[in-house]
């Protein structure tokens, strides 16, 4: 596990994006693995200035998101589907038929749930994959519990996860009480992971995950294990790491 710390969100979110520049730079067919969440609005903020800028060209990436509520209409401007078309795929020249985002209105959630890691699987799986880290070391949905999910599931949120999410919506009732999300199996497949963290209320949560014990009651621990993860932190979120385990960035 690599990790940098930068001196604040900009920064941070800066790195981020330059290495997804990279990527499709190496690989002009890259396939995208894409989060939520405020982490990575900055990072999505810098690419389509890239983009803008002409430094990328986004015309044969391929994107997979993590997760996106169950039963919760695309159009409802709190979806997942919503939140990536005003982030960023607006913005962009990626093609919409590139785009995967799994379908949380689904009549048939356990084929949607197949289908989406067999589209990963035939595209050749994902090239990098952002990851953002709940309060609770969640990655993706996949929240605190007793065995690490292989595959795309439906999931029931926590309490703590919806009291966070409630902030986007008018009242806590109105957030999904399930999600579909990539489980930990289909995550640790991506060739290489970036999670990145700003904020001392994720201090514990990366503390967790980069000296803890590797467990599915820290989800992100399980990157532990992985072969090519770089976590790019804020320095309050680095602030419980030993300095002697990142490079300042
Ligand atoms: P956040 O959420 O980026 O809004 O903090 C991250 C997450 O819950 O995975």
């Amino acid at each position: 596990m690599k990790i940098l710390v930068c001196e604040n969100y900009d920064k941070l979110s800066e790195k981020a994006a330059q290495l997804i520049m990279s990527q499709i730079t190496l690989k002009s067919n890259s396939v995208l693995g894409l989060a939520t969440g405020s982490t990575p609005i900055g990072m999505y903020k810098k690419l389509v200035e890239m983009y803008e800028n002409k430094m990328i060209d986004f015309s044969d990436v391929i994107t997979f998101n993590l997760d996106e509520y169950q039963n919760l209409p695309i159009d409802n401007d709190q979806s997942y589907h919503y939140f990536m078309d005003e982030n960023l795929f607006n913005y962009i020249n990626v093609k919409r038929e590139n785009i995967h985002i799994p379908n949380g209105m689904a009549k048939d959630i356990k084929k949607e749930c197949i289908e989406y890691d067999e589209s990963i699987r035939k595209i050749g799986g994902i090239d990098i994959q952002v990851l953002g880290i709940g309060n609770n070391a969640h990655i993706g949905f996949n929240e605190p519990t007793v065995n690490f999910e292989k595959k795309t599931y439906v999931v029931e949120l926590q309490e703590s996860t919806r009291i966070a999410n409630a902030r986007f919506f008018n009242s806590l009732d109105d957030v999904p009480k399930n999600a579909i999300t990539m489980g930990i199996g289909s995550i640790f497949k991506s060739k290489k992971i970036m999670l990145l963290a700003a904020g001392e209320n994720k201090a514990k949560a990366i503390y967790d995950t980069v000296y803890g014990k590797v467990t599915p009651e820290v989800p992100a621990s399980i990157l532990q294990l992985h072969d090519d993860v770089i976590v790019i932190l804020d320095k309050e979120a680095a602030r419980l790491l030993n300095p002697v385990d990142y490079s300042v960035v």
